[in-house]
């Protein structure tokens, strides 16, 4: 495994007490795999990435136990001098919002330089050639002449090509895109995600991808982790997941995509709103939206069965969600 995080927890200290933003998550990515994380708002995905990244807001967060094992070694054991070297040059994030991520009075190519520069030891005038070059293999048109530009003179597809590029220019061995496309159009949101799922081939890459997209998943995603109230309720290969999935939130997820052959049927949504993380509901999270929730799911906490091989799920009653 190149990263394995094995049950992470995390808390936030809030006005109204503890926060468990992340309770136990466990989730790992190959070399050259793509793992999708989903899972309603609020339901720890980009707090996880944080922690993995190194990148968490302590105070008021507090990471309170678990692990994260990256090539080997557990990350949450390193001093910030040693963190910060695995940052950017053996794993990248990529963001929601490139325009507050890349810095306004930098030019794009000083931007990408810095990162031969600094990391790389190189000249400027190197540094600048290999900031057009990671440009063009972005596709961003003219690279040679917008290389000069600044962040706020791209548009929004063309500026998170330009976080792509800054993320791949050390070559890491993971990339963690935290929703990449959810701020762009919807035809711009196709390119971007089919330029990243390319490039992660082109580098074999491992990529974490958190998404709220079901639609993209299918066809860019090799496995899925649910999130639920800080938890990985159901983890798959991505087929499976599709064919029939094992934890009645993924199926709620899954009837609430919209779907070209079920036109004019009216959508399902899951009833209910994800829980207060300050009071998480005893036994399963889900039981007061689940649809299949009975006694022993009010009192009792379910461990995360194997339903196969590389497959778990969360649910005491994964046999009966699974046939139907
Ligand atoms: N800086 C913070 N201070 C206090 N609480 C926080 C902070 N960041 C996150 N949290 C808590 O952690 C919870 C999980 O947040 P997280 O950002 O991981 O959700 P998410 O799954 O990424 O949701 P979204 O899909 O909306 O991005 C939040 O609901 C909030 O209660
Ligand atoms: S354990 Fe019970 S409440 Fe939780 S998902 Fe399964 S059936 Fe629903
Ligand atoms: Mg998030």
């Amino acid at each position: 495994m190149l990263l394995e995080v094995r049950d992470l927890h995390v808390e936030f200290r809030t006005r109204d007490g503890v926060a468990r933003a992340v309770n136990g998550v466990s989730y790992g990515v190959d070399e050259g795999e793509t793992l999708a994380v989903l899972g309603e708002s609020g339901s720890g995905k980009s707090v996880t990435a944080q922690a993995i990244m190194g990148i968490l807001d302590v105070p008021p967060g507090r990471i309170t136990g678990g692990e994260v094992v990256f090539q080997g070694r557990d990350l949450l054991k390193l001093k910030e001098d040693e963190r910060r070297k695995v940052r950017g040059a053996e794993m990248a994030m990529i963001f929601q919002d490139a325009l507050s991520s890349l810095n306004p009075v930098l030019s794009v190519g000083d931007q990408l330089g810095e990162m031969f520069t600094v990391h790389r030891g190189m000249s400027r005038k190197d540094a600048r050639a290999k900031a057009v070059e990671l440009m063009d293999r972005v596709r961003i048109p003219a690279a040679r002449e917008r290389v000069k530009q600044y962040p706020h003179q791209f548009s929004g597809g063309m500026r998170q090509r330009v976080m792509i590029a800054m993320a791949l220019a050390l070559e890491p061995a993971l990339i963690i895109a935290d929703e990449p496309t959810t701020a762009l159009d919807v035809t711009v949101q196709a390119q971007v995600m089919e330029l990243l799922a390319e490039l992660r081939r082109e580098y074999r890459m491992g990529l974490i991808l958190i998404t709220h997209d079901l639609g993209v998943v299918a066809d860019v995603a090799d496995r899925i982790a649910v999130m639920y109230a800080g938890r990985v309720v159901e983890s798959a290969p991505v087929h499976d997941i599709y064919k029939a999935p094992a934890h009645p939130y993924t199926r709620g997820l899954l009837d609430s995509v919209p779907r070209l052959d079920l036109k004019g049927r009216e959508l399902y949504a899951i009833k209910g709103l994800p829980p207060n993380l300050t009071h998480i509901p005893p036994g399963c999270a889900f039981h007061p939206r689940c649809p299949l929730a009975r006694d022993v799911c009010r009192t009792d906490e379910p461990p995360l069965h194997e339903v196969a091989d590389t497959r778990g799920s969360a649910c005491h009653f994964w046999r009966e969600c699974l046939n139907g």
